[in-house]
């Protein structure tokens, strides 16, 4: 199928980056909590991304949103690109210098897979390394070490703060983003579920859009997700295992 397709669209979820060191959101093989701070180990216990991810818990509590994306953040800053994420980047290359469409979406906010050397890449959820006012919107560009004050004030106007630019629960996603990820959908003859549990809006939407345009799809995961049922094919494994396997096989002739 990949060999024969013309024009791909890859949606990657937090699975892709688990190999990597970073948590998934539900299930899955999540890292490790041992090198965690105490706080945050205790945070991640508790952690429901649908109470802590939201313009809400902000306003509620911006001490504590802030301390667990600035310390995510820095989670994100120190970690590698695996096989994964690589095998994709080397797919993208492959493909446009053979003439051919590729376009990778991603529910992540790591910024792995652009690190890895991706380039058409639509960030569905933003990014978690900028941060921007709450009251201009203007992005900020933060270094290598952790923030020092909590909540952080914006440079940009007086009682505004810093915030992840990342889509919270409850937030509309970037319009660029959605138009970009639609219409590469809408044209594509082969679909990709990689490392996402498919259950957030819209990334199921997507693999049902691509299917009723009739693509082929195929998903990547450890586990059986809402997805694996509407998929031609289901690889069952660790995406930095399977994709470089998948890449060799599509490029040996
Ligand atoms: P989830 O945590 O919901 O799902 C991760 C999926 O990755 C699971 O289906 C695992 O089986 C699979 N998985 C784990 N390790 C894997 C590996 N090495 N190789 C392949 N698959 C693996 O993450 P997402 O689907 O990304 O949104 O979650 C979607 C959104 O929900 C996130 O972007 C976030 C979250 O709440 C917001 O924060 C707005």
């Amino acid at each position: 199928m990949l060999r024969e397709a013309r024009s791909v669209v890859v949606l990657t979820g937090a699975g892709i980056s688990s190999e990597s060191g970073l948590r998934t959101f539900r299930g899955g093989t999540a890292a490790s909590a041992q090198d965690l701070p105490a706080d945050m180990r205790a945070l991640w216990a508790e952690f429901d991304p649908q109470t802590l991810a939201t313009p809400e818990a902000f306003e509620d509590d911006p001490d504590r949103v802030s301390r667990w994306y600035d310390w995510r953040r820095l989670g994100c800053l120190h970690a590698q690109p695996n096989p994964g994420h690589l095998a994709l980047a080397e797919l993208e290359k492959r493909m446009t210098a053979a003439g051919r469409s590729f376009t990778l979406l991603t529910q992540n906010v790591d910024r792995l897979h652009q690190r890895a050397g991706s380039r058409n890449v639509v960030e569905l959820h933003g990014n978690i390394i900028e941060w921007r006012c709450t009251k201009t919107g203007r992005m900020v560009q933060l270094g290598a070490e952790p923030l020092t004050t909590f909540p952080t004030p914006s440079p940009h106007a007086a009682g505004a703060l810093l915030r992840p630019n990342v889509v919270w629960f409850g937030e509309m996603l970037p319009e660029a983003a959605v138009l970009a990820a639609s219409r590469a959908v809408q044209s594509c003859d082969l679909f990709f579920s990689i490392g996402t549990s498919a259950v957030v809006y819209p990334a199921a939407v997507f693999l049902h859009a691509a299917r009723q345009n009739g693509a082929g799809a195929i998903e990547i995961n450890a586990e059986a997700t809402a997805a694996s049922k509407v998929v031609d094919v289901c690889l069952r494994g660790r995406a930095g295992d399977m994709l470089p396997a998948l890449l060799q096989a599509a490029i040996r002739d």
